[in-house]
């Protein structure tokens, strides 16, 4: 297996609205962000992904685009872009930047051209369609943030698709002309001396011929249907990736991850196997669907160790010998991980430190979410309207306000699974907002800050956040940690997950308990092989191998 810095890579992930204010405007900012550098080094991470920070009228914070050559206007300018570049490059932090280019937003100078008329050279750049008769959509795909995925556009009689919201419409990648121009933007930042790149839901990218109506059996005539089958993993997007990478990506030194909603292991090979030449690493989302029922991910449904681990383990072996993994457990559009795999109560400190080394003990690329590192937890706002996200007032809307479902029970499904437990600003501090602001916050702080906060982190040797300090500098110095064998020990235990590392002469046992009560571990052949602890979530307690305390994690190196 060939050696890159983007598997022995830890990732930070900022969302740059929460991270820090630095201007009393309520929302986070470039400046902010470089305030806070000494404290990512301290840290230790690699590489900072940078959720989008370009020009977006903020449908969907940033992740809808009007200009991908400037910089938001509440963030700051590109000055201050390349001082936050260059303030990473001395501290040997690498940048990743943020690209999303399934969609714009419809203030983008493209689209203003391209809906003006049916014959703007533009047009094409999106995919336009007319109704069917008697003005039916032109097929029943569903937006994934609710509603149809069809806008009507009153200029020209047509409609234009957007998979997320109506502010965000699709780009037509068929059109060699936009697939340029994305080229074009993209070595525009590459030059500039960004080292790697994030690829906002890349896999949707190439839709089927046709655009054919999803299955419809059993629906209400206009009902809408999901869709997914004819956008995901496209009959075009291998040509499309191989093509950005050999005209762009492929000239120069970066990291490069997709975002890829639905991808089986089959896909992720083909994705990232490096023969093929068109991504490192995608994020995959089959366990962030342990906990989802039928009904999808508002139909919050209990999950087990033994789902999660399959999961997991499949993932290990499907990508052992070609591509590479991703490993994260939450990022901006999930919950908490200590909330949703972890115990937020008494168990919150030792149970991040059990998930914090599930992440970085797999084999794959670890990805930290802003906050991960103090154990910052899931929030229960009491109102709708504490609310900010779109994807949870569309589908509140849908649901409550137009479909009847009862208050209490979606306003639950919020609290456990809605995409603001993420985004509730970073605690950094005690005071007033967490220190994250002097004025008014753009989504409320969790109460939690007057606990859980970096102040307190820093200032408690045991803390979560020197617990990932350690992990991190330990990958610095064991290439197993990135390079070893994975092997799964105990495939049936209800709440142990327990495997080996293997490079070479060096073999490690992790042994990671899901649950709060003690686990007996059945592995006399390995425990009596033991050299000594590499890391563990109780410290340096006196521990009896063959018993795991709550949500105990810990690394033994093994005698061969
Ligand atoms: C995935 C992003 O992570 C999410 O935040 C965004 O809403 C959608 N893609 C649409 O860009």
């Amino acid at each position: 297996m060939n050696k890159t810095f983007w598997k022995e890579a830890v990732v930070y992930q900022i969302y740059p609205r929460s991270y820090q204010d630095s201007n009393g405007d309520g929302i986070g900012d470039l400046r902010g962000i470089i305030s806070r550098l000494d404290y990512l080094q301290k840290l230790g991470v690699d590489v900072v992904w940078l959720s989008p920070v370009y020009k977006s009228p903020n449908d969907d914070n940033g992740y809808d685009i009007s200009d991908y050559e400037d910089i938001m206007d509440e963030f700051g300018t590109l000055r201050d872009w390349e001082e936050l570049l260059a303030g990473m490059h001395e501290r040997g932090i690498k940048l990743m930047m943020d690209l999303v280019i399934n969609h714009s937003s419809d203030e983008h100078a493209w689209f203003l051209e391209s809906r003006s008329s049916k014959d703007n050279p533009y047009r094409d750049y999106y995919i336009w369609r007319p109704g069917g008769p008697e003005g039916t959509l032109p097929n029943n795909w569903s937006s994934i943030f609710s509603g149809p995925a069809w806008e009507l556009d009153e200029a020209t009689g047509e409609y234009y698709l957007h998979l997320f919201s109506r502010k965000q419409p699709d780009l037509n990648w068929e059109n060699p002309e936009l697939r340029e121009a994305l080229y074009k933007m993209i070595t525009f930042w590459l030059d500039k001396g960004v080292d790697g790149l994030r690829m906002d839901v890349i896999n949707m990218i190439s839709k089927v011929d046709g655009l054919p109506s999803a299955h419809s059996e059993g629906l209400a005539p206009g009902e809408l249907a999901g869709g997914g089958e004819y956008y995901m993993n496209g009959p075009r997007v291998h040509e499309y990736l191989h093509e950005m990478n050999q005209q762009v990506l492929s000239k120069y030194n970066i990291m490069t991850v997709g975002e890829t909603p639905g991808a089986t292991v089959e896909d992720a090979i083909a994705y990232t196997d490096e023969d093929r030449e068109e991504l490192q690493m995608v994020f995959q989302f089959e366990h962030m669907d342990v906990d989802s029922g039928p009904g999808g991910k508002w139909d919050v449904t209990p999950w087990s160790l033994t789902q999660l681990r399959d999961i997991l383990h499949k993932w290990q072996i499907g990508l052992a010998e070609k591509g590479w993994n991703s490993l994260y457990l939450n990022n901006h559009d999930q919950p908490r991980m200590v909330s949703r795999f972890g115990n937020d109560g008494q168990y919150r400190v030792i149970s991040a430190k059990m998930l914090a080394t599930l992440l970085h003990t797999l084999k794959g690329t670890p990805y930290i979410y802003q906050g991960e590192e103090i154990g910052m937890t899931n929030v229960k706002f009491p109102l709708l309207e504490d609310y900010q996200d779109i994807e949870t007032h569309n589908m509140y809307r849908e649901k409550v306000t137009d479909g009847g479902a009862d208050h209490a029970t979606i306003l639950n499904a919020i609290h456990i699974k809605g995409r603001d437990n993420a985004r509730t600003p970073m605690q950094w501090d005690a005071s007033t907002n967490a220190g994250f602001t002097n004025g008014m916050p753009w989504l409320r702080l969790n109460p939690n800050y007057s606990d859980i906060n970096v102040d307190q982190a820093l200032a408690d040797p045991d803390s979560i956040f020197y617990y990932y300090q350690k992990l991190i500098a330990l990958r610095k110095q064991n290439p197993i940690m990135v390079y070893g064998e994975y092997e799964l020990l105990l495939p049936e235990h209800e709440y142990i997950y327990a495997y080996t590392r293997t490079l070479e002469a060096d073999k490690w046992l992790v042994l990671l308990n899901f649950s709060e009560t003690p686990q007996s571990v059945d592995l006399s052949f390995e425990l009596s092989k033991i050299a000594e602890i590499v890391i563990g979530n109780y410290g340096d307690q006196p521990v009896e191998p063959a018993s795991l305390r709550p949500y105990e994690a810990i690394v033994y190196r093994l005698n061969r």
